[in-house]
């Protein structure tokens, strides 16, 4: 428990990482059908964004996603503090700090994971949100980046924040490459270290410490539990979402939501029929279910139809319908999630 003992403390022990492009609020919505438990985290968001954009579209969410963290990406304590601001008074349960990512633009802005070369400045930002909310303020990281010796890189920059009472420290098990790595490259090519990770919670056991980076499976996560206060996932959760399946059991010890997938996106259907309503175009939709039924008979029709009909100016429910009636009804879609 971090000193707040806060309601999000729990819910850390498996959260769903923030994916720009991905984790969206029509993504959120739907993996939350799939765990009740889990912590999901917006995409990042800049403080410019959110001083000079639309605010209602860059924040806004649908009240069954709780608990819902809200990633910033900023350097500058006053406007991180205002956003963190905005962000609580619209209800989000966490404020998360991207100290992580390494792309040209971020580096441009100087945040993200060059902000790892600034713990002093890191530290401030933070104290400068939890003076303005109540709700946990976390930030997320790397080991270190570029000559950096994550050794010692980690260390420093996990007592500034600590220094500065963070609720919880996300640590990416590898280094970020600033020069000469693409972001892509930068979520693959640096080795993962997650001995790292697990000195890093032995020497600090105060800080709430969660592990980031590779994690394969919900069961894999589960195995981690022991050395760490928690484990996010963010790959292997999008692109195979029916993983989430098995959080609520095997994490938190609840009866899953639904006993197979099919049951789920039945369930997401009252969801997209009012935002068709809206305008919403179904392929921004579906998108994030194409890999639902892998390893599951009729899984690449599945995807076929989804892929081809859903993109279709005036496409509805019905193709997700007819998408639903590739997939072969197993009986065993938990069994495929124990596997
Ligand atoms: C498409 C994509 C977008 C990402 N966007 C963000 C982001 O907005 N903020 C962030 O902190 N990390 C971002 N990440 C990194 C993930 O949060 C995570 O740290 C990384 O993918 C490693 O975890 P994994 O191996 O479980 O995927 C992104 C990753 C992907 C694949």
């Amino acid at each position: 428990m971090t000193r707040n003992g806060s309601p999000g403390d729990a819910a850390r022990r498996f959260s769903v990482a923030p994916m720009m492009d991905w984790t969206d609020r029509h993504c959120r919505f739907f993996h939350r059908l799939l765990t009740r438990r889990a912590l999901i985290y917006t995409e990042m968001i800049t403080t410019a964004a959110i001083v000079h954009g639309d605010r209602a579209r860059l924040l806004g969410y649908d009240q069954t996603e709780h608990p819902v963290a809200l990633q910033l990406g900023g350097c500058e304590p006053r406007a991180l503090a205002d956003c963190a601001r905005i962000g609580a008074d619209l209800g989000y349960d966490e404020i998360n700090l991207n100290v992580g990512c390494p792309s040209d633009r971020v580096q441009e802005g100087r945040f993200g994971a060059c902000l790892m070369a600034e713990p002093a400045l890191v530290g401030d930002c933070v104290a400068a949100m939890k003076a303005k909310v109540a709700i946990p303020v976390t930030v997320k990281c790397r080991i270190g980046i570029d000559e950096q010796d994550p050794e010692h890189s980690l260390e420093v920059f996990a007592t500034a924040v600590e220094q500065a009472h963070v609720d919880a420290l996300i640590v990416h098990a590898r280094k970020a490459w600033l020069k000469g790595l693409s972001p892509r490259e930068n979520r693959d090519v640096p080795p993962l270290d997650y001995d790292r990770v697990f000195r890093l919670k032995a020497a600090h056991p105060k800080l709430q410490v969660v592990l980031n980076g590779g994690v394969p499976s919900v069961e894999q996560a589960a195995s981690f539990l022991g050395r760490v206060d928690g484990v996010m996932m963010g790959r292997a959760a999008y692109q195979e979402p029916w993983r989430l399946m098995a959080v609520d059991p095997l994490i938190f010890g609840d009866a899953p939501s639904f006993a197979q997938a099919k049951a789920a996106v039945q369930a997401y259907g009252p969801y997209i029929q009012r935002e068709l309503a809206h305008g919403t175009r179904l392929a921004s939709i579906t998108r994030h279910m194409l890999g639902l039924f892998r390893g599951v008979p009729g899984a690449r029709a599945f995807r076929r139809v989804l892929a081809t009909e859903a993109v279709k100016p005036g496409a509805g429910v019905e193709v997700l319908t007819e998408a639903l009636a590739q997939v072969v009804d197993s009986g065993t879609d938990l069994a495929h999630i124990a596997a």
